[in-house]
C-alpha cells in the first residue's frame, strides 16, 4: 500500500519564502502533497498558494481570516489531512529553516515511530545563522521542559516532525489550548502520555533569508507557564499514585 504524505506548512506573512520552500519540499520528496495554512497573511501569501495550489494537485491552501496563532493553524491542518485520510502528517516551516533535503530522512523513520522529531538538539544537529539569544532561549527552553516533564526529549520546541496519523487519532486534540511555539511541547508531551514512541532524527536548521520570525515576549510566557503547569500536574499526580489506597484518577 503507498503511503499518503501530507507536508503542513503555516504561514504568515511568507510571501517571499514559500514558493523557495515548496520547490524545496517537493525537490527532495515529489510524492508529498502540501497543506499551507494561511492566517489571512496580508502581504499577498495566499493568493500566491492558491494560484500555485490551481496549477499543481499536490499543492493545497487553507485560508483562515485572522493569525490565531501556530497552534490553531496546525490543528485545521491535522483535521484537514485526516479527514482525507493521509498516513503521515508532516510539520514544517515556510522559511527554509526548515529543509526539503531532510525531509527524506524523517519520513524513513516514521515506519517505526509514532513522532519522528527534526532535532536541532541531537549529535549531528546544527542550527547555522541563530543570533545567540535564540540558541540560549531554545537550549534554555529544552532544557526546562526536560527537567519539568521528566521526559527524555532534547528538541521538543522543533517545528520540523512526522506524525503517524493513527497516533493523531488516538489523541484528543479539542482540547489543546496552546496558541504559540509551546504547541509543539505540548503535542510531544500528549503524544509520550499516550504510550507513543518518539525519535529524534538531527537536522540542519537555518535561519531565514526573508521575512521575520513571529516569536515574541507572549509566545515565551505562554510557554513558561504552560510547561510549568504541565510539569506540576504530572508531579502530583506520581505522588498520588504513590499514596497508598490510592487508585489513579
Ligand atoms: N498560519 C500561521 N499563523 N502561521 C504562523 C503563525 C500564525 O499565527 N505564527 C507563525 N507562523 C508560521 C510562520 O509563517 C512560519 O512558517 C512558521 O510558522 C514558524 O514561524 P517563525 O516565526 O519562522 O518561527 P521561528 O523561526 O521564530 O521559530 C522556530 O523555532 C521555534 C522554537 O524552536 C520554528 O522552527 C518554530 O516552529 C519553533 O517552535
Ligand atoms: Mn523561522
Amino acid at each position: 500500500m503507498v503511503t499518503r504524505t501530507l507536508v503542513i506548512v503555516p504561514t504568515y506573512n511568507e510571501r517571499e519564502s514559500l514558493p523557495r520552500q515548496l520547490a524545496a519540499v517537493h525537490a527532495s520528496a515529489p510524492e508529498v502533497d502540501v497543506l499551507v495554512v494561511d492566517d489571512g497573511s496580508p502581504d499577498g501569501t495566499g493568493e500566491w498558494a492558491a494560484a500555485r495550489a490551481a496549477e499543481d494537485p499536490r499543492v493545497h491552501v487553507l485560508r483562515r481570516t485572522a493569525k490565531n496563532g501556530l497552534g490553531a493553524a496546525y490543528l485545521a491542518g491535522f483535521a484537514w489531512g485526516l479527514e482525507r485520510g493521509y498516513d503521515l502528517l508532516c510539520e514544517m516551516d515556510a522559511d527554509g529553516s526548515h529543509r526539503g533535503a531532510d525531509l527524506p530522512a524523517l519520513l524513513a523513520r516514521a515506519s517505526s515511530a509514532d513522532l519522528v522529531i527534526g532535532s536541532r538538539w541531537v549529535p549531528g544537529g546544527e542550527v547555522v545563522n541563530w543570533p545567540r539569544h535564540r540558541l540560549v532561549l531554545s537550549t534554555g527552553a529544552n532544557t526546562y521542559v526536560r527537567l519539568a516533564l521528566g521526559i527524555g526529549v532534547h528538541d521538543a520546541t522543533a517545528g520540523f516532525r512526522v506524525y503517524r496519523a493513527e497516533m493523531l487519532r488516538r489523541l484528543s486534540l479539542t482540547d489543546v489550548e496552546s496558541q504559540g511555539y509551546c504547541f509543539q511541547v505540548d503535542m510531544a508531551w500528549r503524544v509520550i502520555r499516550a504510550g507513543g514512541t518518539v525519535v529524534e532524527v538531527p537536522i540542519t536548521f537555518v535561519e531565514r533569508e526573508a521575512g521575520t520570525s513571529k516569536m515574541s515576549g507572549a509566545i515565551i510566557r505562554e510557554a513558561l507557564v504552560k510547561v510549568t503547569a504541565w510539569g506540576v500536574a504530572h508531579r502530583v499526580r506520581q505522588l498520588a499514585d504513590l499514596l497508598p489506597g490510592r487508585t489513579r484518577a
